[in-house]
């Protein structure tokens, strides 16, 4: 079926590197895992800027279904458009007609715990994290090397920002945040540096403390930016995404059909344990069969043509 949806829609989902602004990583990889069945239903639980759900979307058919999550609105205006291939199409002539029905939904992939339709999915992908449109958006604070607002919400609808932990938070709770989210072992030292220099408004200004606190003692913490692990910190703690994460594993082995596959992508090791481990407990518990012992890493001319891809994990387990 590739062969054929090859010759009649445009590559646009990254195998040919001719996508602009956004690769999806890992892609050739968690489509081959994800096996997926012609008419089928499939969950992109992080559509982002709809690469993945656009190569899932044309392996599907007129009678297949995607559902897709996001938190982020942006994103999924972004997605709705790419992924807005009917019959009449122009994009894709004649292969619009074979195009599956597409559902974007606004929210927490965490959500699928209060799903009503059990065991009706044949595959879900989560490839988690920001995407590159929330980092290079300077607006959205997620990025320490452009100046921006303290903000780092996924969904501008929820109530905590970075700027209220940073400002308001006591320094306790503070180091202990960049500590478990951010695996900083500087974290007193700069929740510390935080609270003398408060107000702090701006990335850059965050960045700045972050860094006269926390000056590089090894080669290791050299190579990358004293404000990488507390920034890291602050983002997953405003979006719950940890909670959300558990929660996504938790509802997974109700609604996959027996055969189903579930592939995560993760890109930092507090993610990939969680991840790891609740496999495990599926394997244990008689729910899933694992398809790799070790996580899926990208290629040296994915991590080249990509250097987000750097710290991907691939983990599938297939549902029993
Ligand atoms: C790495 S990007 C996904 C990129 C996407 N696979 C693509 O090819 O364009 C991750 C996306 O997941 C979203 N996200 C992260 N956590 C989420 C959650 N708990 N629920 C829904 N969306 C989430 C982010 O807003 C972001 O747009």
């Amino acid at each position: 079926m590739g062969a054929r949806f090859g010759k009649d829609i445009p590559e646009r989902d990254g195998h040919g590197g001719r996508e602009v602004g956004h690769v999806p990583v890992l892609l050739k990889e968690a489509i081959d895992f994800l096996d997926i069945k012609r008419n089928g239903t499939y969950i992109d639980a992080t559509v982002g800027l709809g690469g993945h759900s656009y190569a899932i979307a044309r392996r599907l058919g007129a009678a297949g279904h995607l559902i897709g999550f996001d938190k982020d609105p942006a994103a999924l205006e972004i997605a709705r458009t790419k992924l807005a291939v009917g019959p009449s199409s122009l994009v894709v002539g004649e292969a619009g007609a074979d195009w599956p029905t597409v559902e974007l939904r606004h929210g927490s992939f965490a959500d699928l715990a209060n799903d009503q339709r059990p065991t009706t999915i044949d595959g879900l992908l989560a490839d988690l994290g920001m995407s590159s449109l929330q980092l290079q958006d300077a607006a959205r604070g997620f990025s320490f090397q452009a100046e921006g607002a303290l903000d780092m919400r996924m969904n501008p609808q929820a109530e905590l920002t970075a700027e209220q932990v940073v400002n308001h938070f006591d320094e306790r709770e503070l180091a202990d945040v960049i500590y478990e989210f951010g695996d900083e072992r500087r974290s007193r030292r700069i929740a510390r540096a935080i609270v003398r220099s408060r107000p702090i408004r701006t990335t850059v200004q965050l960045a700045e403390v972050i860094a006269a606190a926390a000056r590089p003692m090894n080669q290791a913490e050299r190579r990358i930016h004293p404000a990488t692990k507390t920034f890291q910190a602050l983002r997953i703690f405003v979006n719950r995404e940890l909670d959300d994460l558990r929660a996504l594993l938790n509802a997974a082995p109700q609604v996959v059909k027996p055969g189903g596959r579930l592939v995560i992508i993760s890109f930092h090791s507090l993610e990939d344990r969680i991840v790891k481990d609740a496999f495990r407990e599926g394997v244990k518990q008689g729910h899933y069969r694992l398809l790799v012992k070790k996580p899926v890493t990208p290629e040296e001319e994915e991590i080249d043509r990509n250097p987000r891809s750097r710290s991907a994990k691939l983990r599938v387990a297939e549902r029993v």
